[in-house]
């Protein structure tokens, strides 16, 4: 548990460092393009308030040439103002507020609107009187410049004008934007925040920031807008994809090694402990025999007992004994060579009813002791099976064993060699304690004991159905069980007709 935390703590603390500086270079980046979008914004609205500027001081200054030398000469005046396509209208005002030109109306809807118009200007310019500055006044949505001129004999004037939207759009905004900005797209938002020039549609492009004009367009804003190419920010966009999927990959990474670690711990803790508990049982199960064999032993040396059948009754159980001992070693001893690797097989075709027999006749006593009643069914003229016969006899025995060590009441076994399916099978079936279906694939393993009550107080070390398996798939076969607690198990060995399928030396 402790080395998972190691691990997934430092991971955890990476991949938060990485996740936090990269927010923190996406942000800087961010920051840097509006400085840099700023920069841009300011330089077009100086660059558009120059041109305006440029064209407005000429037309003035042809004004003023006008009426320096002609006074408020309409013709004159009228070709001026044919001249700068830019200004639309143009209004002259004296001191008292008089309006001196235009003096004819073009017709009565306008006559009205510019009356009203100079009116206004002639009131809100009043205090532009003296201070011989340019202004522009915004007055029922219609932008006016007034600026102060000289006329030969009427004194100074206000000069007041109007711009051509259309006509700015074009030739003002159009020709100084073109060249600017690439990458982004700049646009000029009336008093509204309306665009009213953008060198491209705007619809999907995001707003970046705007910037004011300063003078000449009061309330109209530069406003910045990313292009939808935009370099950078697929970069970045980019380089944060490549991150995440990277963070991504290292948490997966994380997440099964850890779950593969804790597994893994898992099952070593498990193996030690079913280490453990197999010294202990096979400790047991030695010392046990030895000191029945030891107690009858003694009682014989010492000449207690007198009866004969008594006596040949101590010799049979010393003897029982000694094979169960010898049983066990055997066992104990195949199984260490075969995790060493080095049990061999010696397979030769075999009799199989001989074989099944010899093996049961080592189980006759304590079959008798306890009363069993056995069924032997071997299948006549069944073929000679080419196998291990000391192999599988051990394996067989460990199948007997089981099935009288683990039968409770009814005390009955079955023993059956038949030929099924294209191979030999044979099986032993009890009316025992049964396996539960959920431990059925695990009795298998090495050390492995169902963990109940019932199969802990009978004696054993967990290895022998680890070695029956172990014989099985030597031989090019397998075991298989059927079993149904309380009702009883049957395990069947299967063993192919024909060699060559079979693993000697496995
Ligand atoms: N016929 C059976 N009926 C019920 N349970 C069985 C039977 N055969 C095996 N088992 C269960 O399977 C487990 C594994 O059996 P295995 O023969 O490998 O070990 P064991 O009998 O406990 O020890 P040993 O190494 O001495 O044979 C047993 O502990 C028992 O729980
Ligand atoms: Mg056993």
């Amino acid at each position: 548990m402790l080395a998972l935390v190691a691990i997934v703590t430092p991971a955890m603390i990476v991949a938060a460092l990485g996740w936090v500086s990269l927010r923190q270079w996406e942000r800087s980046t961010e920051l840097l393009r509006r400085e840099q979008a700023r920069d841009m914004a300011t330089m077009a609205a100086e660059k558009v308030e120059m041109a305006l500027r440029q064209i407005e001081d000429r037309f003035v200054q042809r004004v003023q040439e006008v009426v320096a030398a002609r006074d408020v000469d309409a013709t004159a005046l009228e070709a001026v103002l044919a001249g700068e396509p830019l200004i639309r209208s143009l209004y002259l005002i004296n001191g008292r507020g008089q309006l001196l030109y235009p003096r004819h109306w073009r017709s009565p809807q306008a006559a009205n609107a510019d009356r009203d118009l100079a009116r206004r200007v002639g009131d809100a310019s009043r205090g532009t009187w003296g201070r011989g500055d340019r202004r522009e006044v915004l007055m029922a949505g219609q932008l006016c410049v007034v600026a102060m001129v000289n006329a030969r004999d009427a004194g100074p004037l206000l000069a007041a004008f109007a711009r051509d939207p259309d006509v700015l759009r074009r030739d003002v905004l159009a020709a100084s934007l073109a060249s600017l900005g690439s990458g982004v797209i700049l646009a000029v938002l009336d008093e509204h925040g309306q665009p009213v020039y953008a060198r491209t549609a705007l619809d999907q492009a995001e707003r970046l920031l705007a910037v004011s004009f300063r003078q000449s367009l009061p309330q109209w804003q530069m406003a910045v807008y990313a292009g939808v190419d935009d370099a950078t920010r697929a970069a970045v966009r980019r380089q944060v994809a490549v991150f995440m999927a990277a963070f991504i990959v290292l948490c997966g990474v994380i997440v099964v090694g850890s779950v593969v670690t804790w597994r893994l711990i898992r099952r070593e803790t498990e193996m030690a402990r079913l280490k453990a508990d197999f010294v202990a049982n096979v400790s047991h199960d030695l010392k046990t025999p030895l000191s029945v064999i030891r107690m009858f032993g003694e009682t014989l040396e010492m000449g207690r007992v007198a009866e004969e059948p008594r006596r040949q009754e101590y010799y049979r159980v010393i003897t029982r004994e000694a094979e169960r001992l010898s049983r066990l070693i055997e066992n104990v001893l195949d199984f260490s060579r075969i995790e060493g690797g080095r049990r061999r097989y010696d397979i030769v075709p075999t009799a199989v009813e001989p074989l099944v027999r010899e093996t049961l006749e080592a189980f006759v006593y304590p079959l008798a002791h306890q009363a069993f009643k056995v069924e032997i069914t071997v299948a006549p003229d069944l073929p000679e099976v080419p196998m291990d016969a000391h192999a599988v006899g051990q394996a067989l025995a460990n199948l007997l064993d089981n099935a009288i060590k683990y039968s409770a009441n009814d005390r009955a076994l079955g023993v059956e060699a038949c030929v099924e399916g294209g191979e030999l099978a044979l099986s032993v079936a009890d009316r025992g304690i049964g396996i539960p279906r959920a431990e059925q694939a695990r009795i298998f393993d090495k050390f492995y004991r169902v963990g109940r009550s019932d199969t802990q107080s009978r004696r054993g070390s967990g290895v022998g159905l680890a070695l029956v398996r172990h014989v099985a798939e030597a031989h090019g076969g397998r075991v298989t069980v059927e079993s149904s607690p309380g009702a009883g198990s049957r395990f069947t060995l299967r063993l192919p007709l024909a060699a060559g399928r079979g693993v000697p030396g496995a």
